[in-house]
């Protein structure tokens, strides 16, 4: 099967290393360097977290997700993207939130598998919290107000968080920030 290698832009290309022709990079090289488009963006709601204020973030092809006027606060909505086997949420969490869609910011979406060792966290939104877990395997539980931060157990690396766009009454996926666990780089094939 032919993998769907992200080009990275040239200012970085002496971090990568190639392999069987196709780049490689490690979860930090992602970070740093994004996706098939790169671009610096300020998400920062709440002042003083550095790394959530300024992220890097990968494009992918704009996909339709959602409709406004079916959300309702607290009631997830699954999703996957970009790819078939990544699974995704998006939820209206009803308080601002980093990297939050809509008027009051508080539209976000994530990935649901956990970046400690890949566990499940589907079906573990707890609306009252705001927070995705606790994870069945180290219970681990991520902060969907800031940006998928641990908020405790074993992961040191927060959830990776789907970019949205609004326009009108639809909802669109259109990057990701971070890596899904599994991936070397967002190719179309796990790594491992
Ligand atoms: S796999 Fe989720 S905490 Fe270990």
């Amino acid at each position: 099967m032919t993998h769907k290698t992200i080009p990275v832009q040239h200012e970085h290309a002496h971090d990568h290393e190639h392999e069987g022709g196709r780049l490689c990079m490690s979860r930090r090289q992602f970070l740093l360097s994004g996706g098939s488009a790169v671009a610096l963006i300020s998400l920062g709601v709440f002042p003083g977290t550095t790394e959530a204020a300024q992220a890097l973030k990968a494009t992918y092809p704009r996909q339709k997700i959602a409709s406004l006027s079916g959300l309702k606060t607290g009631v997830p909505v699954e999703f996957n993207y970009p790819y078939e086997d990544i699974r995704n949420i998006l939820v209206k969490l009803g308080v601002p939130a980093g990297g939050g869609a809509g008027r009051e910011q508080d539209i976000v979406a994530f990935n649901q598998q956990c970046t400690h060792q890949g566990g499940p966290l589907d079906g573990t939104f707890k609306p009252q919290h705001q927070v995705l877990g606790p994870c069945p395997l180290h219970l681990t539980t991520f902060d969907l107000t800031r940006h998928g931060m641990v908020a405790s157990g074993h992961a040191t690396e927060s959830l990776p968080q789907i970019v949205l766009e609004i326009q009108g009454d639809d909802i669109y996926a259109v990057g990701v920030m971070g890596l899904v666990y599994g991936y070397s780089a967002m190719t179309s094939k796990r790594s491992a």
